[in-house]
């Protein structure tokens, strides 16, 4: 038996665990994975309201545990290579592919800190002034004489802004050109195969063929990877710059270090999964955040308070600096309010490679354990008023949103890597929106809860001129 540094015992095979030890309250169902999967928020409050923040389920078939304090959720994120293992769905593994950061845990560390500067630091700040371009471009052109669709208006721009960040290519529908020499004609045909290959991730059934949605997803993978592996030639007919994008960096440590990480294979699938990963989950933020901003018009009025600020002190508010970005801490916490009120998912489920018992409680081997937000971003123990919209809790005397307790990107050695990323969009993006316009929401909106959650399509809203409004 061993003791970790952080009172987690890792039970050796044939241990007996120590006397006294419980099991998490409640026995798996056979209806709980359609009951999480229709509603995750729900099924987590209800559950959390019943047997206390860690319980057992039978989420995706077998015993899973679901946990939401703190010390059980460091010991979810701490625990690879020691007695932990990342274990999706089989469908949604192949999904990932062989190349994602969720495989190949011997790699990982060295996959996740060469795709690192690609997505963070000199980088990240090199691509704001695209980013601000980009976004300026698209709000202007919103038409608001009629109310807008949120989430298809906001993923339209978040698409432009990304595809160049990540593959240093323009993809533009009302120019032909820029598709020339790739398997694919418009933006349309390549977030359709986004689309297909998304619904392949939690496909049921395990069977490739066109009847099936994994058969589908898997179909779209191919093809993506295809269109990745044109772009990829493309860039290379040219010279290559290894701070312009995420592809350019790569590309170029390719060429410094033929025999290093960056296989062509890695390279294409890693291109694949960033730009699904950003794509979904920017949007999904931002739009988030805007529902959030109309629910709440008195944190709207502050973070104009903040933007004037910043406006003043450099009376240019058509792009916005990485200094200034910086600055914008009321609104780093509203997004992070935002983050908190709806996460967009868990993290990814845990396999327990070996047995553990933390504070008397047992998590058998082979048992699937996953760090649910949904639990820990409503614990009163965490923050002491769950159910308030307040950034305010993240600054002093409260403090809130502490490691462990506020988890919307994970953490530990899995911790999210587009994390910055998706923060600098998302300021980016509520910057320019707030100085544009004034919006209130008409009410309670509905979300997609699964996979990520993310407002319905067809939840509009009416924007006016910020200025002709005040
Ligand atoms: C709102 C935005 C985002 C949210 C809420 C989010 C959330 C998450 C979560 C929960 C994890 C899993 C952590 C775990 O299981 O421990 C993760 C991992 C990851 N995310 Fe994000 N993500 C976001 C944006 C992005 C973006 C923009 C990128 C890339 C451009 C990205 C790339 C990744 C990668 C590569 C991993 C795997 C890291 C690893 O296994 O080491 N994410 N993210």
């Amino acid at each position: 038996m061993s003791q970790d540094t952080n009172e987690v015992l890792i039970l050796e095979e044939g241990q007996t665990p120590p006397p006294g030890t419980k099991s998490p309250p409640r026995k798996p169902q056979w209806y709980d994975t359609f009951t999480y999967i229709n509603n995750p928020d729900k099924f987590c409050r209800h559950n959390l309201e019943k047997y206390g923040p860690i319980f057992c389920t039978g989420v995706f078939g077998g015993t899973t545990i679901l946990v939401g304090s703190a010390k059980a959720i460091q010991m979810v994120f701490n625990g690879d290579l020691k007695y932990t293992e990342i274990a999706l769905p089989s469908t949604t593994m192949d999904m990932f592919g062989e190349y994602s950061l969720f495989q190949r845990p011997d790699l990982h560390r060295q996959r996740k800190s060469a795709l690192r500067p690609g997505l963070t630091g000199r980088l990240l700040e090199g691509y704001v002034s695209h980013i601000n371009n980009v976004v300026r471009n698209g709000l202007t052109q919103w038409d608001i004489s009629q109310s807008i669709g949120i989430y298809p208006a906001v993923e339209k721009i978040c698409f432009n802004v990304l595809t160049p960040l990540l593959l240093g290519v323009k993809l533009d529908d009302t120019d032909p050109k820029s598709f020339a020499g790739l398997p694919i004609s418009s933006q349309i045909e390549l977030k359709a195969l986004y689309k297909t290959y998304f619904d392949g991730f939690y496909g049921l059934l395990k069977w490739e063929s066109p009847l099936t949605a994994y058969g589908r997803g898997i179909k779209a993978r191919r093809q993506l990877l295809e269109f990745m592996r044109a772009v990829m030639k493309q860039r290379r007919e040219k010279a290559i710059d290894p701070t312009s994008d995420f592809l350019g960096m790569m590309l170029a440590e390719q060429q410094e270090n033929p025999d290093g990480v960056f296989s062509d294979t890695l390279v294409e699938n890693q291109c694949l999964l960033q730009l699904w990963a950003s794509h979904y989950e920017i949007s999904g933020l931002v739009s988030s955040l805007i529902y959030q901003l109309g629910q709440y018009p008195q944190v709207l009025k502050k973070l104009r308070e903040e933007q004037a600020q910043l406006n003043d002190k450099q009376s240019n508010s058509h792009s916005f600096s990485p200094e200034q970005i910086k600055q914008m801490v009321f609104l780093e916490a509203t997004i992070k309010e935002t983050l908190r009120t709806l996460p967009p998912s868990s993290t990814a489920n845990r396999r327990l490679t070996k047995s553990v018992v933390l504070d008397g409680v047992l998590y058998p081997q082979n048992s699937t354990i996953i760090a649910e937000p949904r639990i820990a971003h409503i614990m009163q123990k965490h923050f002491s008023n769950p159910e308030k919209f307040e950034p305010e809790c993240f600054f002093a005397p409260k403090n809130e949103g502490k490691m462990y307790e506020f988890i919307p990107f994970g953490g530990g050695v899995h911790a999210c890597l587009g994390a910055q990323m998706a923060m600098v969009i998302t300021k980016i993006f509520a910057s320019h929106l707030i100085n544009l316009f004034n919006w209130r929401s008409p009410g309670e909106a509905s979300f997609v809860q699964f996979p990520l959650k993310k407002l319905k399509d067809n939840y509009q809203i009416n924007l006016q001129n910020y200025s002709s409004s005040t």
